[in-house]
């Protein structure tokens, strides 16, 4: 199977799914945090005090004052990206939100450190327990192979992975979860990159590696998997202080070699007792493996930041409240600078986070279908992300589409007027928060020819849009608004608005914005109140 047949395989149609299971197996609902048994876990301490940063000092670099990388602030950065946000429960059901969204609430990103000696803890590699707030100890290391390490990327700073459980998503959402996992994956990207922002610091994809360096890094094939359970790596980061540059995009054959030779320890937990295979998850996965690639720099545009649609909000205070809304107010209207603004952020910038990660060269667009925005009339819109695809898109689309300029030197175009609400909501598996909104949208991304020659580009388109999502989450608290990021849509029928024929530009995700309903019926408990309650010696 290559990677076009499971995209083609994995698209929801008017009148059939994707492969799922088709019902709820409860009994083998996979457990949702990862634990590695056999070494006590280094408790982190939770912040007493947020970073002091503003709206704009989430994007922008030079307000943020560089912390030392002392475990209390590692932890921090752990904390708001990937810890949790809240606790909600409804009378019998208790469950857990974090700081990074996640299709189904399923999360099945995990996290993994390679540490230099810091405080009293050893240099070695760890994985992070977010319900623990803990850093589980997986190998240790002697201070010359951090020295090494540093050496070779001639920064101060630490290494961070993500890897991705692809059973905790299929176990609801059957063959489709590996496009689940890689846009969960990408939220989680920009949420460390949001996050390590606030610390001074950047965070860098060392986007040269292939997965089996990745797999060498993290000791994973040296782990006693459960059956269906493995950890596939998706990307490993460098983070060092934000005045600085990195040059290195890998890391090189002498450290892999020390890695190699470590002895890696911690027993993963049981998730479920018994799993469906979807073989074709396996085939995905195989097909769009990340070989060993040159190192690629990557530069944007510098044009600033629109200025015109500010938020009173602290940046860890619009982290730590995103939530998905779950119903839409279709009277709530967004202001049209804020809805520039919205649109400004997700636009890659040099030294701007998040898109500075240097993950890849922009190839994602934005279709909007616009209901409810002041001072613009409604109707289909598309926004363009990069400078070069304009022309190649506008010949793949309809021949009767405006094209008309919104805003001088602002690259969002006018399609077609009218209204697309209830259209919208059909595209995106009839949901109504699709159409309720004050705007929701489809991400378009440069499909064939990218992924034809290098298929692991797949997983780094599906990565962008969960960045993108994430920038949009942010934006809309930011403005007093409330977004929802949608996996279900009906792809085919996206490519009939726009007058696709081929499979030149691919809808990868969907996205909705506007004034939110507030579910009162849950009570809500502050994310760290369980370990807060058993430090105080409760049960
Ligand atoms: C990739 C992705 C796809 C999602 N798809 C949908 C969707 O189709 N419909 C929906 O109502 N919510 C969707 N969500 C929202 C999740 O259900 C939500 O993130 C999760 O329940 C956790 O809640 P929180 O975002 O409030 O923390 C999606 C989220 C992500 C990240």
């Amino acid at each position: 199977m290559n990677i076009f047949d499971y995209h083609d395989a994995t698209k929801h149609h008017y009148h059939r799914s994707a492969k799922s299971l088709g019902y709820m197996d409860w009994a083998n609902q996979p457990e949702p945090f990862r634990y590695f048994q056999g070494r006590p876990p280094i408790h982190l301490p939770l912040l007493e005090k947020d970073p002091e940063a503003d709206y704009f000092d989430l994007y922008l670099r030079e307000n943020n004052t560089h912390k030392p990388f002392l475990l209390e602030n590692i932890a921090g950065f752990l904390e708001l990206s990937l810890g949790l946000s809240a606790w909600k429960s409804v009378p019998g059901s208790r469950w857990s939100l974090r700081i990074n969204p996640s299709s189904g609430n399923l999360h099945p990103t995990e996290a993994h450190l390679i540490l230099p000696s810091i405080n009293s803890i050893d240099s070695g590699v760890y994985h992070y327990n977010p319900f623990l707030h803990a850093l589980e100890p997986r190998a240790v290391f002697s201070g010359n192979l951090w020295e090494k390490i540093e050496g070779h990327f001639q920064a101060e700073g630490f290494m961070i992975a993500l890897s991705s459980i692809f059973w905790r998503e299929s176990w609801k959402y059957g063959e489709r979860a590996f496009r689940y996992c890689n846009h969960d994956a990408g939220h989680a990207l920009a949420g460390l990159s949001f996050s390590g922002n606030l610390f001074g610091w950047k965070v860098i994809c060392l986007t040269a590696l292939s997965d089996d360096n990745i797999e060498t890094l993290l000791g994973f094939d040296k782990t006693h998997w459960h059956h269906m359970e493995k950890e596939h790596p998706e990307f490993a980061c460098y983070v060092f202080a934000s005045s600085k540059n990195l040059e290195q995009q890998n890391v090189s054959e002498d450290i892999l070699k020390d890695f190699s030779e470590l002895e890696f320890f911690g027993i993963p937990n049981r998730l479920s007792q018994d799993h469906y295979h979807w073989k074709n998850i396996e085939s995905a996965n195989m097909a769009s493996k990340k070989p060993l690639t040159p190192p690629v720099q990557i530069s944007f545009d510098d044009k600033p930041l629109l200025q015109n649609a500010h938020s009173k909000l602290p940046a860890a205070k619009i982290i730590r409240q995103r939530r998905s809304a779950l119903g839409f107010d279709s009277e709530g209207s967004v202001g049209f600078d804020q809805f520039l603004a919205m649109l400004d952020k997700t636009f890659p910038r040099n030294n701007v986070a998040p898109f500075d990660t240097q993950l890849s060269f922009p190839r994602v667009h934005l279709l909007l279908f616009v209901h409810n925005v002041q001072g613009l009339n409604q109707g289909l819109y598309f926004f363009f992300r990069n400078t070069v695809d304009k022309d190649t898109l506008q010949s793949a689309t309809r021949l009767d589409f405006l094209w008309k300029p919104v805003e001088q030197d602002f690259p969002l175009y006018l399609l077609e007027e009218g209204n697309f609400r209830r259209k919208a909501a059909r595209v995106s598996c009839y949901q109504e928060i699709a159409g309720e909104s004050a705007f929701s949208m489809g991400m378009i991304a440069k499909f064939r020819d990218p992924v034809e020659k290098n298929p692991y580009l797949y997983r780094h388109l599906f990565w962008e849009t969960g960045m993108i999502g994430q920038v949009l989450y942010l934006e809309a608290e930011a403005h007093g608004f409330r977004g929802t990021g949608i996996g279900c849509f009906f792809d085919d029928a996206v490519h009939d608005i726009l007058g696709f024929s081929d499979n030149q530009f691919q809808s990868l995700y969907h996205f909705t914005i506007g004034k939110y309903f507030e579910d009162r019926r849950l009570n809500t408990l502050p994310p760290y109140y369980h370990i807060e309650h058993n430090r105080a010696g409760g049960d």
